[in-house]
């Protein structure tokens, strides 16, 4: 990280506290999202429990990555910066449909719309180590941003899958997970 914050690490620490600042919102939509799983009567719902924890535990994993390495470099991972700020406005509309919406095809719907987010993050976070010629970092981000495409891949199947019932007319899957 060293190189990527040479020149200015108050913007580096903002730029990865922004990742800080999804991540964990990241960890409470999947924590947010099992509770509810883990109570449903459903078979379907039941088996994608061990995938959602898997990739919650990831989130869990970037997230205290990041807090290490802001505090390598002096910051203090509780301040919110500009961009936390920002991506805390950002993802409100998806936190709120993950809290308050009682069905699980909205919650996947919300839940793609945040993963798609995410990947983008790290993946400018892979470009400004390239382009600051910081190969550990490139390497670090590069290891999770293919960590949250899978992520993508799986939440974007699922959210498929809810909309070929609909398209089909069938009953929309499990709203009995409340
Ligand atoms: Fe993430
Ligand atoms: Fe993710």
């Amino acid at each position: 990280m060293r190189k990527l914050a040479e020149r200015n690490v108050g913007r580096a620490i903002d730029l990865l506290n922004e990742r800080l600042a999804f991540e964990r919102t990241g960890v409470r939509l999947y924590d947010r999202m099992l509770l509810r799983m883990r109570l449903a009567e459903n078979g379907e719902v039941q088996r994608m429990v061990d995938r959602m924890q898997r990739y919650r535990d990831q989130e869990r994993e970037h997230e205290e990555w990041l807090e290490d390495q802001i505090r390598a470099l002096g910051g203090d991972d509780h301040v919110p910066t500009e961009k936390s700020v920002l991506v805390l406005a950002e993802t409100q509309g998806i936190e709120r449909v993950v809290h308050r919406d009682p069905r699980l095809d909205h919650d996947f719907h919300a839940l793609l719309a945040a993963e798609l987010a995410d990947t983008a993050g790290w993946d400018l976070l892979v470009r400004m180590a390239e382009h600051f010629g910081d190969r550990e970092a490139q390497r670090e981000f590069r290891q999770r941003l293919r960590e949250e495409q899978e992520h993508v891949l799986f939440v974007r199947k699922v959210v498929e899958r809810f909309l070929e019932r609909e398209l089909r007319d069938q009953q929309p899957m499990p709203v009995s997970y409340l």
